[in-house]
């Protein structure tokens, strides 16, 4: 079931745009908002830290509440995006790690390698990304450590 207040912010590198695509058809038919942030259709090559640079900046404004950003390995968007105060991005090969970067560290981006994981999978580390809730208490008292 759609949380229909959560607004999800996306965006991919030209290594990372096919998923984009996917995860943005997939979300709208689970009745999720999305905004895409790049990069666009006719743009042959990007660098990941500009749209991870967007998608982060759209989450600090609470413009969206939170993020996918797609790159070939999902490692350089989520240095990057995670360099943005308050972004917490994780890079998730498996459904257990993005439940749990969701429900422990409150993580508010996942990025995801379109050259390190078969969209099946993706789309299950997708879908529990999103659905999955901060559990707050102890794991809080941890993120505030961070800053
Ligand atoms: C682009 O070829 C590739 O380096 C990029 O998508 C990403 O994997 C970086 O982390």
């Amino acid at each position: 079931m759609a949380d229909n207040n959560l607004l999800i912010a996306l965006g991919a590198d030209h290594a990372g745009r096919d998923f984009k695509r996917l995860f943005k058809e997939h979300l709208t038919a689970k009745g999720f908002e999305t905004i895409d942030f790049g990069v666009e259709d006719h743009v042959e090559k990007a660098d990941y830290p500009v749209i991870a640079g967007r998608v982060a900046q759209a989450i600090q404004e609470g413009r969206c509440q939170l993020g996918v950003l797609i790159c070939g390995t999902g490692a350089g968007m989520a240095m990057a995006a995670s360099r943005y105060p308050g972004i917490r991005a994780a890079n998730c090969q498996s459904e257990y790690v993005a439940g749990l970067v969701r429900a422990h560290n409150n993580a508010n981006i996942l990025t995801i390698g379109q050259r390190a994981v078969g969209p099946g999978l993706a789309l299950a580390i997708l879908d529990t990304f999103v659905s999955t809730k901060f559990e707050g208490g102890r794991h809080q008292d941890r993120i505030d450590l961070m800053r």
